[in-house]
């Protein structure tokens, strides 16, 4: 693994992504591991140029690669074209959206004395994001909430599974059965097959609104989390929220064939171009991505350096409540990445 030269698709994005981007591949760059970059270019200015909903190149990179490491890409807002972040999952069938949430040493939050480490499992090909809307006469739209058992049992399984893998205890399964019998119905019962199968892993289910409250309440009785679509975005972003912002949780949209990194946050379009935005969700998505290529020791060093930049507290980006650019961070992950420990026997 570590003499082979990865492969690996990426998308710069637009808005802070770009920004982000470089930092994140100067600090993947520094762990050693070789990696050619396949660049390309999706933005909301290519496709308004091209008017290709999802442009072609962006597909066959990522067919090529079958891995990717994606700045955000912003979407207009309530006309134009359909996200071309949905167009990409649903397409290259990335099924699951994975978002490890977890508390960083010297981040000041309202949690101060509370550890926080969960894990959300998002539907990610499904649900109102089929972008089934229609007018049924003027002024009456209707949305089209698609749930089927066939995602739902696959995006449960691998919850389930990771949750095993990784010896985590309990998965709540979050809902809106009571109102959406139906459709969240299905979902529940999707998931309360899988746990069958993993009685080892506590099995709970909170209706998503009661959800959000635990989650402000108590947020350390969370472990990993699975859901439709829409909850997930939603609750991604409160879940963030918990640990100290958008600017420090990662992700993953995996499917059986493709991988693509990506944080949980947008473009920021109020912060692009200033450089001051915090690359440390797409770092942390890095070392993601650096863990499914492999390169298990990179992984552990980089999130090391990047841990050790938060506890020293010199160099934080102002999201966090720092003075520091995106690259005096970025260059502060870089000088830790070298004091990080070995591993004992290899
Ligand atoms: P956003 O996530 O871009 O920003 C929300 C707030 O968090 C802003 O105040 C922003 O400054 C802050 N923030 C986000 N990331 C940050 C970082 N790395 N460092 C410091 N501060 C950060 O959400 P918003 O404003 O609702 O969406 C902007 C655009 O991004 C929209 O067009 C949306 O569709 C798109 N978007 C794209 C995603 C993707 O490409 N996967 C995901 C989410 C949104
Ligand atoms: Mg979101």
């Amino acid at each position: 693994m570590a003499f082979m030269a990865h492969r690996v698709t990426l998308i710069p994005g637009d808005g802070i992504g770009p920004e982000v981007c470089e930092a994140a591949v100067m600090a993947v760059m520094a762990t050693g591991v070789k990696i050619e970059w396949e660049r390309v270019e999706l933005s909301a200015r290519i496709i308004e140029q091209t008017r290709q909903e999802l442009p072609e190149w962006v597909v066959e990179s990522l067919e090529r690669t079958r891995v990717g490491l994606k700045g955000p890409v912003t979407t207009p807002i309530g006309e134009g074209y359909q996200s071309v972040n949905v167009a990409l999952r649903k397409r290259l069938d990335l099924y699951v959206n994975f978002r490890p949430v977890r508390s960083l040493p010297g981040v000041r939050t309202r949690y101060a004395d509370t550890f926080i480490d969960l894990v959300i499992f998002r539907e990610n090909t499904e649900d109102l994001y089929a972008g089934l809307e229609h007018e049924v006469v003027k002024d009456v739209v209707t949305s089209l909430k698609v749930i089927t058992r066939a995602a739902s049992l696959r995006i449960a399984r691998y919850a389930f599974d990771w949750a095993q893998r990784a010896g985590r205890k309990r998965i709540h399964a979050v809902h809106k059965a009571n109102i959406m019998k139906l459709g969240d119905g299905l979902f529940l019962r999707c998931c309360r097959e899988v746990a069958r199968e993993y009685p080892q892993i506590e099995y709970k289910e909170l209706i998503v609104d009661n959800a959000a409250m635990q989650m402000v309440l108590r947020p350390e009785t969370f472990d990993v989390l699975v859901m439709p679509n829409l909850y997930g975005d939603i609750v991604s972003d409160l879940a963030a929220g918990l640990v100290g912002g958008l600017g420090l949780v990662p992700g993953a949209n995996l499917g059986d064939q493709c991988a693509v990194f990506e944080a949980v946050h947008g473009s920021a379009p109020d912060i692009a171009g200033r450089g001051i935005a915090n690359p440390t969700a797409l770092m942390l998505s890095s070392v993601l991505m650096l863990d499914y290529l492999g390169e298990r020791d990179a992984a552990r060093r980089l999130r090391y350096a990047i841990e050790r930049t938060y506890a020293a507290g010199e160099y934080l980006t102002p999201d966090v409540g720092g003075g520091a650019t995106t690259a005096q961070f970025t260059d502060a992950v870089i000088r830790n990445l070298e004091k990080a420990p070995p591993v004992l026997g290899g």
